[in-house]
């Protein structure tokens, strides 16, 4: 499977690191490569995950908070110090959507030493539809040490099966596969990950229910008047003007799942995933009788 995914990518087999999710690659990446005490910069809001893995390792978390709900790369270059040893940046970030643009990246790596790991986490990459949109790939092999995470959770849908994995140099990468378990993703992931990567029609399907369903749900917020963000993902935030976690609760009730953006900072937006046509339907419905209502 590995030499199929390195095909693709047009990478050498030895500089990808499979994962139990990609999530296990960011836990990965901090065991191998920080010890207590140690800096890394990450952004806020952003997958909880990092945060959450880099104090469990005893190091600091330094948070960036976002800029106009993007990674602010300029502010994270500014605040790198001479103990930072690792960046998260979420690109497309989750909850956001947003993405940041080649030139401001490259900006930013001219900035950070090359002892100093990027790790670009890329796992709703697929979904992009912005031109202008760096990718990890392409900065592996110049001399900053720049990791892309990706996974076959989001677009490929396999987020049961657990398989994610990172792109790094070949050093790197010999670092973490001393580090890792030696059968961390299991034979099913595997067969399933190969068999996704050779689907190109439902990969195709998914990238456009996805973009239709998107323009689908932007029309009707327009027409409800509901403020909401464009996204570069499959997923979008929603500022529904009051208590998201009541408007999260009243929506189940009415049997749509969507989440609360209280944790991530924005207590009055829910991140609402784009689905089926009938499931974004039905949700457009739930939505304007909670809205109604309240
Ligand atoms: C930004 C981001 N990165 C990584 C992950 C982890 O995905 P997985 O471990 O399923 O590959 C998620 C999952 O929600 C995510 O939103």
């Amino acid at each position: 499977m590995i030499h199929r995914l390195a095909e693709k990518l047009n990478v050498s087999p030895d500089q990808i690191v499979l994962g139990n999710g990609s999530n296990e690659i960011i836990e990965l990446l901090i065991r191998t490569y920080l010890q207590p005490g140690d800096e890394v910069i990450s952004p806020f809001p952003s997958f909880l995950m990092y945060d959450l893995l880099i104090r469990a390792a005893g190091c600091h978390n330094k948070i960036v908070p976002l800029k106009d709900f993007k990674n602010d790369l300029e502010s994270m270059a500014d605040r790198i110090s001479s103990d930072t040893r690792m960046i998260f940046i979420n690109n497309p970030n989750n909850p956001t959507g947003t993405i940041v643009s080649r030139d401001v990246f490259e900006r930013f790596l001219r900035q950070v030493p090359s002892d100093v790991i990027v790790a670009v986490d890329e796992a709703y990459i697929e979904f992009v539809q912005e031109r202008d949109c760096p990718v990890g790939l392409d900065y592996i092999g110049s001399d900053k040490s720049v990791v892309a995470l990706r996974t076959f959770s989001k677009a490929y849908g396999l987020a049961g099966l657990r398989i994610g994995y990172g792109v790094m140099s070949t050093e790197m990468a010999g670092f973490i596969n001393r580090v890792r378990q030696p059968f961390n993703t299991n034979a099913l992931a595997q067969v399933g990950a190969l068999a996704a990567l050779g689907d190109d029609e439902f990969f195709a399907k998914t990238l456009s229910l996805t973009h239709s369903g998107l323009q689908y749900l932007y029309r009707e917020l327009d027409r409800l008047s509901i403020r909401y963000y464009t996204t570069q993902t499959n997923f979008f935030l929603i500022d529904v003007g009051m208590d998201a976690k009541s408007v999260y609760e009243k929506m189940l009730r009415q049997g749509v799942i969507i989440r609360a953006m209280t944790a991530y900072g924005y207590p009055n937006y829910i991140r609402v995933t784009v689905g089926l046509p009938e499931e974004n339907e039905r949700f457009i419905k739930a939505l304007e009788k909670v809205l109604n209502e309240t």
